[in-house]
């Protein structure tokens, strides 16, 4: 049998080890992939995953494991995710990747972390969360403050103890509307900002959710004291190579899946227009 010459862009065979439901629509998916990714992924890049005659998407990493095992948080919305949601534990898809930058681990060293998610925003950052936890000492206070729609919106809610106990952590819920057995927060994730205890003169903040909602998260933390090159936000944009080829990303000069998709926010405010809202 002919061998296969693995580049960049080339699918590897990957098999569904587990799937957990998170919410109404959307699911992680725990991947082991037939050989090692080239490159072990880290917190905040993402792959292409691949259904041959389907289609392909991109996903952030939600546990990037060793390289071998990975695992992504997805929504159903479209051709290829509603398609991967028939599948089952044992069955095949191909992943290519990880791609793009990811969140500046370094930067982060011996300063206190911010973390705003919303929504599915929080599976780019969970690695975030691992990394702290596994590494403790390396970095100052962590505060997480997390948004969604609704309770059942909220994912890996079965982890948010084991967030809570990591040491030196602040963790703050809050949903937009509340149902009966509701008894936290109210109101979108900015309200969180004022509630919780930041020391914006040490502190990187680190966002990712919808457009909208960095939006307003950016000019709340403006408004809190920090400067531009304290803040990180991962873009979302319509891709196809993923590997900076075809230019479908582009945000101005730049390439969300090889520039980003995480940015420093001096790097891109020119395109993104917080002084609008
Ligand atoms: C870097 C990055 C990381 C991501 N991480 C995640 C993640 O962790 N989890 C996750 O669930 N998603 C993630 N996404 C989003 C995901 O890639 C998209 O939702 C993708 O479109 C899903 O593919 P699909 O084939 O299922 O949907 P599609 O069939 O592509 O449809 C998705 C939606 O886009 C609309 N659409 C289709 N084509 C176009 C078009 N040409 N222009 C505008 N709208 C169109 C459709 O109507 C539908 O509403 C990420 C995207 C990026 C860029
Ligand atoms: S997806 Fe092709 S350049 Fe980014």
């Amino acid at each position: 049998m002919q061998e296969v010459t693995y580049t960049p862009l080339t699918p590897i065979p990957a098999t569904i080890k587990k799937i957990i439901t998170e919410t109404p629509d959307t699911k992680t998916f725990y991947f082991e992939i037939e050989k090692k990714l080239p490159e072990k992924p880290k917190p905040g890049q993402f792959t292409e995953i691949c259904i041959p005659g389907v289609g392909e998407a991109p996903v952030s990493i939600c546990e990037c494991g060793d390289g071998k095992t990975i695992g992504q948080t997805i929504r159903s919305v479209g051709v290829l995710t509603e398609y991967l949601f028939k599948l089952k534990e044992g069955d095949k898809v191909g992943i290519r990747g990880p791609y793009g930058k990811g969140w500046p681990m370094e930067r982060l060293e011996g300063k206190d972390v911010l973390i705003v998610a919303g929504g599915i925003g929080l599976a780019p950052l969970r690695g975030v969360i691992m990394e702290i936890k596994k590494n403790r000492e390396k970095y100052g206070k962590l505060t997480l403050l997390y948004g969604s729609r609704t309770p059942d919106l909220l994912l890996y809610r079965y982890e948010f103890e084991s967030y809570q106990a990591i040491p030196n952590t602040e963790f703050l819920v809050t949903v937009d509307r509340g149902d009966e057995k509701w008894k936290g927060n109210v109101g979108v994730v900015t309200t969180l900002i004022p509630k919780a205890r930041i020391d914006p003169e040490k502190t990187i903040a680190l966002v990712c959710g919808p457009e909208i909602m960095m939006r307003f998260t950016v000019k709340a933390l403006q408004e809190a004291g920090f400067k531009d090159n304290q803040i990180y936000l991962s873009l979302e944009r319509r891709m196809k190579c993923g590997v900076g080829l075809c230019g479908h990303c582009q945000v101005g000069p730049y390439f969300v899946c090889r520039h980003g998709p995480v940015f420093p926010y001096w790097l891109i405010k020119r395109y993104f227009w917080v002084d609008q809202i």
